[in-house]
């Protein structure tokens, strides 16, 4: 203990801040201390409109009373129960829950800890969910340009943003990539799904073409592509995938990272789309951000491949030490609980309208070039500035903060996805100060 060091709490160096321009944030910091319903209150006591539901995780709002209970009562009755070879019944009740809410098929669970390890826990299931029915060729992943599936190696290989591939070496081999769906140039302004576009899904079928079916095991997408910068799908184009994934007896993946648990006005975006994959990812809304935790739902088909040989051998060559962690588990109850109280999963349906009119007041604004949304999803895309790209969104994010409002960006684009109990009224404010904002940037 000798040589432990003083480190007083405002000592910002230590921590490493996880995507963040940590030099940068360290110089003028922007801290949050509170957090109720649609509000954060920052260190020097400021109230600010969170537009984005943390990182599109806080579907239900902040400090949910059932929530909070939920967690405190069972780290006291039981903190932690080994996940292997043991089990604790809220796991289960979780599990019964989360398929009570799924599309229908997708009826088992295995749980993670947050989104890019539910991604690498479908992608190691769809090798593997091969390889038990004796098709183990089928080694090949297909991702799309700019996907984002978090940030493990499994994820980044499949994902498409190059920033956050580029300095990670060879990645994952036997991978490829669709063309994403942005066509800048055409459909700006968008309300929803635009029309045109759906047969890029049959860029599929050339890549399938080029390495053989027998050779794929799996494509994984996004429905809404989010992090990217909101990229909506054209009609048809998910149920395309389907249908091509389907004729060749290629697994379909869909992250629902952040288009689960209402986003798009339905439970799941599967729901919204009418297209049901084999196995879906979660994490993020799955317990109102409060506990890390993730789930990946599989339909039976792959489920029971599994469950044969010897039974006292383990199936599945994986897990987590947290993989239905109790007071996660707790969270997630209590969460889907609230959701279910509260009608939240379908309330981003009936403000879905007045949300895109709000948005698409904005167009005419300067540096305006796109508005694209879909359920309580928004992003307004900037004209970046010649030669210095991302910065003038980012003074944007830096005056919401001042101005009382918390927006999020990527590149130049501005995307919004505000708890679901946001009210018109608080809708008015989000977009309101943002539309002051845009007509103040160089
Ligand atoms: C679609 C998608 N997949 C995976 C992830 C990774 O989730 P996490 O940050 O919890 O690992 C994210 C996070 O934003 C996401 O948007």
């Amino acid at each position: 203990m000798s040589n432990r060091r003083n480190v007083t709490p405002n000592d910002l160096s230590a921590f490493w801040m996880p995507f963040t321009a940590n030099r940068q944030f360290k110089k003028a910091p922007r801290m949050m201390v509170a957090a109720k319903d649609m509000h954060y209150t920052t260190s020097d006591g400021r109230k600010v409109l969170d537009g984005t539901a943390g990182l599109w995780c806080v579907n239900a709002g902040h400090g949910r009373p059932r929530i909070v209970k939920a967690i405190a009562e069972q780290a006291a009755e039981m903190d932690y129960a080994p996940a292997f070879q043991m089990g604790h019944p809220k796991a289960f009740e979780l599990a019964n829950a989360l398929v009570s809410i799924a599309p229908q098929g997708l009826n088992h669970v295995l749980y993670t800890n947050s989104g890019s390890e539910s991604v690498e826990t479908a992608l190691k299931m769809a090798l593997a969910y091969h390889r038990v029915k004796g098709d183990g060729s089928r080694f090949r992943l297909i991702g799309r340009e700019r996907g984002y599936h978090g940030v493990n190696f499994g994820g980044i290989s499949v994902g498409g943003i190059v920033t956050n591939r580029k300095m990670f070496g060879t990645l994952l081999t036997g991978v490829d990539h669709m063309p994403h769906t942005h066509t800048p140039g055409k459909n700006q302004f968008t309300r929803g799904e635009r029309e045109e576009g759906g047969d890029l899904a049959t860029e599929l079928e050339r890549i399938v073409t080029l390495h053989d079916a027998s050779t794929i095991a799996a494509v994984i997408v996004e429905p809404v592509a989010g992090s990217t910068g909101v990229l909506i799908p054209p009609k048809g184009y998910l149920q395309k995938l389907r249908d091509i994934t389907r004729k060749h007896g290629i697994l379909l993946i869909f992250d629902e990272v952040i288009t689960g648990f209402g986003r798009v006005g339905t439970p799941f975006a599967a729901d919204y789309f009418g297209v049901t994959p084999d196995i879906m990812v979660t994490a993020k809304g799955l317990t109102n951000g409060t506990i890390p935790m993730g789930a990946v739902l599989v339909t039976s088909e792959i489920h029971d491949a599994f469950m044969q040989g010897p039974e006292h051998v383990i199936e599945f060559m994986h897990g987590y030490t947290y993989s239905g962690n109790p007071v996660a588990s707790a969270a997630g109850l209590a969460t889907l609980e609230t959701y279910k109280e509260e009608g939240l999963l379908t309330r981003g349906a009936e403000l879905a309208s007045y949300w895109e009119d709000a948005l698409h007041s904005l167009k005419g604004l300067p540096h305006v070039i796109d508005i694209r949304n879909l359920g309580l999803i928004g992003a307004v895309e900037l004209e970046p500035i010649a030669g210095s790209p991302t910065e003038r969104a980012f003074s944007a994010f830096v005056k919401a903060f001042e101005q009382g409002i918390l927006i999020r960006t990527t590149g130049d684009i501005i995307a919004m996805s505000p708890p679901l109990i946001i009210t018109k009224a608080q809708i008015d404010e989000l977009i309101g100060t943002l539309g002051g904002i845009l007509k103040t940037l160089e």
